[in-house]
């Protein structure tokens, strides 16, 4: 597991930026000029951008809650991940999308794509995207402000008619390459905008298999090349965002805009200056005794501390945080046989209720804030009374200075979190991920709500699929 930076992406991953949506929210901000750090050509560009913006305005309307439909689940012997399904073009086609706070674009499979999956055993219906099949896509040159902004000043070689680039490599090793493009995306409550996203034209380690596959990625990411700061950047949506994801029924909830129900009272402030949603741990309780661990394992700094990741199946704690954990969970069952099921997991027979069977794990952070882990949570069921541990070694020792604990969806499931990069917190609250919740619209000053979905999908078991799903996107180089 490569969680450090490809050295290729230095140049590649950058993107875009830019959102031309409209509206006469009441807090649109027009703050082009400053948002960009380009050098050459700016005041064309911005002329551009200029026009965009006026053109969005004429077209669109909407409510400002962003409300995604989701589907598939956080179990790793079924779906192990989650997905949304996103309209784009016109006339508008379904596209299915793995949803990634980890990392920071959207990407979808492209039309001229050598190696794209042409099916998914998820069982979801694939779709490439074809930029010459809808009337509102337009080409995104290098020479334009998203590229110009995210590579801080114009490519060497580029010229006014080159698209601009991405290229992405995530933490497993997969990785895409291709070009940019803006086209409009429609997202349920009517709320549509003209977005920039990645056409996918080369995919390599994972993005390549049909097992996993899907459409693409939706990176939640915090730079302003997401689709979520592109939307917030607009002013049609608060820059915050939540997800509750349902690993019992599958599927959940997942809405842009600031949740006013359920008020979230859990909050611990995100690190800043860090590419992914990066959090303060500082102790771990299991079974209501706090671990004795060395002081410096839930160090920050690059290449360490806690990251918050949907987009990751399981937790992986440091070598030695591990190894108590896992210690202190099975130190309540001591017959129990383990075994070690496709070299990773650790498995083991019980038939009763785990719930009652093992400890609660309870993870603190800074701000008095403090996430509880339940067993039926942290176990998966392999077969009807096998069961094995989500937890996971990231195989990192804190002297190293690389001590890095990665929270996906084994820790974040069930659980209603929110991300508010106004504030720059995170936080969460024990919620029933099949009900609703409230967020704000900032147009007309109510409320919407927001329900669970659940697209179908065949989320069947096979032993394939476990593997597969453990070398699955771990986070993205930034
Ligand atoms: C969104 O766009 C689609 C097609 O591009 C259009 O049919 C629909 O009316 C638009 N909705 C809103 C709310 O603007
Ligand atoms: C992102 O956009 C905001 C304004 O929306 C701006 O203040 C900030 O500097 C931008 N960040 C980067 C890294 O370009
Ligand atoms: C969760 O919410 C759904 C929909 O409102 C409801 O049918 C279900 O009973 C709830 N589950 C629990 C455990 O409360
Ligand atoms: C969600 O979908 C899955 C698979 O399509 C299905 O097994 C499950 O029962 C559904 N859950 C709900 C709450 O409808």
């Amino acid at each position: 597991m490569d969680l450090h930076k490809n050295p290729r992406a230095v140049l590649g991953c950058f993107l875009i930026f830019s959102t031309f949506f409209p509206d006469a929210s009441a807090n649109f901000v027009f703050s082009v000029s400053h948002k960009f750090n380009g050098r050459d050509g700016r005041s064309l560009s911005e002329l551009k951008a200029h026009d965009s913006r006026r053109h969005g305005r004429i077209l669109a309307d909407s409510a400002s809650a962003v409300d995604l439909q989701l589907g598939g689940n956080g179990r790793p012997s079924e779906t192990g991940l989650y997905f949304a399904k996103l309209r784009i073009g016109s006339p508008s086609k379904d596209y299915f999308v793995q949803v990634d706070t980890g990392s920071d674009i959207l990407w979808v499979n492209c039309i001229d794509c050598t190696n794209c999956p042409k099916k998914s055993d998820i069982g979801v219906k694939l779709t490439l995207y074809d930029p010459k099949g809808s009337s509102s896509s337009k080409a995104v040159t290098c020479n334009q402000e998203f590229c110009t902004s995210k590579y801080n000043g114009q490519l060497p070689g580029c010229q006014p008619d080159l698209l601009c680039q991405y290229d992405v490599t995530y933490g497993d090793g997969s990785a895409t390459a291709g070009y940019f493009v803006k086209d409009t995306i429609q997202f349920d409550k009517g709320t549509n905008g003209s977005v920039v996203f990645g056409c996918g034209a080369r995919q390599s380690g994972q993005l390549d298999k049909s097992s996993e596959a899907l459409d693409g990625i939706l990176g939640f990411g915090q730079a302003n090349s997401s689709v979520f700061s592109q939307l917030a950047a607009s002013g049609k949506v608060k820059k915050q965002f939540a997800h509750c994801l349902d690993n019992v029924r599958g599927g959940g909830i997942f809405a842009i805009g600031q949740v006013v129900e359920p008020k979230v009272k859990n909050t611990t402030p995100l690190v800043r200056g860090q590419a992914h949603y990066n959090v303060v741990m500082e102790a771990i309780e299991v079974g209501g005794n706090v671990l004795q661990l060395p002081s410096d394992v839930f160090d920050t700094g690059s290449n360490a501390g806690t990251i918050i990741d949907s987009g990751t199946t399981l937790g992986y704690l440091p070598e030695e945080v591990f190894n108590a954990v896992m210690k202190k969970i099975l130190a309540k069952q001591p017959d129990l046989k383990l075994h070690t099921v496709d070299d990773q997991f650790t498995c083991f027979q019980f038939s009763n209720n785990v719930d009652n069977g093992f400890p609660l794990v309870k993870l603190h952070f800074k701000n008095s804030a403090s996430l509880t882990v339940y067993p039926h949570d942290y176990l998966f069921q392999l077969k009807e009374d096998v069961w094995c541990s989500g937890w996971q070694s990231s195989g990192m020792k804190s002297k190293s200075g690389d001590s890095m604990t990665l929270l996906g969806d084994l820790v974040l499931s069930n659980k209603l979190v929110i991300y508010d990069l106004e504030n720059q917190m995170i936080g969460w609250t024990d919620y029933n991920c099949s009900s609703s919740i409230k967020v704000r619209n900032e147009k007309t000053g109510g409320v919407d709500t927001i329900g669970a979905h659940n697209l179908s999908s065949a989320s069947t078991f096979t032993t394939g699929r476990l593997l597969l799903t453990f070398f699955l996107l771990i986070s993205a180089v930034f």
